[in-house]
């Protein structure tokens, strides 16, 4: 970790406010002359205009002052570029990945969350994904942002030094869903991140009696992402509401042709799994195939959860 005077110029903010106070003076200085020449050299104060020819230490004067000013604002945006790169030693590692439309935020533990708890005053490294197109992660409130791109690892870092809610949102324009991949960062005391990280329930806990399978189904399809594009309160949005889906007649198109089905446990593992075989009438093919990233037992759970959204 840097500290002391290294960190003057290591915050976004006071590389920021340095070459604000710069454009400031410059602004004011050559507003400033332009209006005292005006001004001075009027027709009416200088009706004889002098042929002023070039003088070398001014030029010399006019060429240096602003290299050393361009110079010191390339070494603040330097010294804060190589402090955001550099990684302090131990940092906590969060895995996160992005998809149309949700944040999915995976700890060293395997623990899954869809906001992202960190603890507070504690160095954390995002290693980023995407699954799908290009997104970006981009925490204002820490200052931080980085691509997601499908098939590479991204990283950033920063330290959550203060406590509460922090927006997440995504900075790259992907598609329909773009304004709602919005999520969380939620900075906790060490106790209270270490209860949460521990509480580790799966679709296997589900089965063990420890939270019922509907339940275990709403986490999932909070955690999946799911609620990006499927509402529960009815409302149409990129995919259709999960809102009395269950048992619903629907038209789906089959190999080209308008097939009427109804809603039932085969039609949505079918959706999760292959959804390019059964499209919805009426909305855009963009559900992708969970396969591999929803299990068994998870795709259970969630049947389990659907019968129940009444
Ligand atoms: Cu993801 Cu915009």
């Amino acid at each position: 970790m840097v500290t002391g005077w290294a960190t003057l110029w290591n915050t976004t903010d006071n590389a920021f406010y340095f070459i604000m106070a710069i454009s400031v003076i410059l602004l004011v200085g050559i507003m400033g002359t332009m209006l005292y020449f005006v001004f001075r050299y009027s027709k009416e104060r200088n009706p004889q205009a002098e042929n002023i020819a070039s003088s070398v230490p001014l030029e010399i004067l006019w060429t240096v002052i602003p290299t050393l000013i361009v110079l010191a604002m390339f070494w603040v945006g330097w010294k804060g570029f190589i402090y955001k790169r550099t990684v302090p030693a131990g940092s906590m590692q969060v895995k996160v990945v992005g998809r149309m439309w949700s944040w999915s935020f995976t700890y060293e533990n395997g623990k899954k969350s869809s906001v992202l708890k960190l603890p507070y005053n504690k160095p954390v490294k995002l290693l980023i994904t995407s699954q799908d197109v290009l997104h970006s992660v981009f925490i204002p409130a820490f200052r931080v942002k980085e691509d997601a791109v499908p098939g590479k690892e991204t990283y950033l870092w920063f330290l959550p030094d203060q406590m509460g809610k922090f927006d997440v949102f995504c900075s790259e324009f992907c598609g329909a869903g773009h304004a709602d991949m919005i999520t969380k960062v939620e900075v906790v005391s060490e106790e209270e991140f270490k209860t949460w990280l521990q509480a580790t329930e799966t679709a296997t806990a589900a089965t063990d009696g420890k939270v019922s399978l509907p339940v275990m189904g709403e986490r999932l399809v909070r955690e999946k992402g799911c609620l990006a594009c499927h509402s529960t309160d009815g409302t149409a949005r990129v995919g259709p509401s999960f809102k009395a889906l269950w048992g619903k007649k629907e038209t789906v198109i089959r190999n080209g042709v308008e097939v009427q089905v109804v809603i039932d446990e085969e039609h949505i593992r079918l959706q999760l799994f292959q959804p390019e075989k059964d499209r919805v009438k009426g909305f855009p093919p963009m559900m992708p195939s969970q396969k591999g990233l929803v299990n068994d037992d998870e795709a259970r759970a969630i049947i389990e959860y659907l019968k129940t959204q009444k």
